[in-house]
């Protein structure tokens, strides 16, 4: 079995723009390995929302979007981390319409509905989400 992990693109995040070029390295490495166009927006989208909220509430961050292929499935995997000030109450942030930013308050929860796996570790000074999309292969 193939388990080789090869990391494609690793984004530095600071600016609205970061976000653009971390949203389309998602979709095209989802479109490269074969994901259709619902999953391509799905993980483009869960791009989109964590890393707007490392520009708003860290200031600054990485992305990582890294193909886990292996035999069965091909999987792409997506790290956004920082080193802001972290979420006070994890439980609340998840919640539908919790925001201290003024804000809809839909990002966490709505990326935890569009992917398969979904893990949130958060403290001060380190803020990581994961989380990931397979297909399966014929
Ligand atoms: N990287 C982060 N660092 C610190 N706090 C965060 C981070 N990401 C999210 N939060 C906190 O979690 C809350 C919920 O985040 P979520 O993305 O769900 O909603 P939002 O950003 O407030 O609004 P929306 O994403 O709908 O525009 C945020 O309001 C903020 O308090
Ligand atoms: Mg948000």
């Amino acid at each position: 079995m193939n388990t080789s992990t090869k990391t494609c693109d690793s984004v530095t995040v600071r600016q609205p723009s970061d976000i653009v070029l971390a949203r389309s390295c998602a979709r095209a490495m989802a479109a490269r390995l074969g994901f259709g166009k619902a999953d391509q927006t799905r993980l483009a989208t869960a791009v989109s929302e964590l890393t707007r909220n490392v520009v708003m509430y860290a200031g600054s961050g990485e992305c990582r979007i890294t193909d886990t292929s292996d035999a069965e499935f091909n999987r792409i995997e997506i790290t956004v981390e920082d080193q802001g000030p972290g979420i006070a109450d994890m439980e609340l942030a998840m919640q539908d319409g919790f925001s201290t930013g003024g804000s809809m308050g839909a990002g966490l929860a709505g990326t935890r509905r569009l992917v398969e796996n979904f893990s949130l570790e958060s403290a001060p000074g380190l803020t990581k989400v994961t989380v990931s999309l397979s297909l399966r292969r014929i």
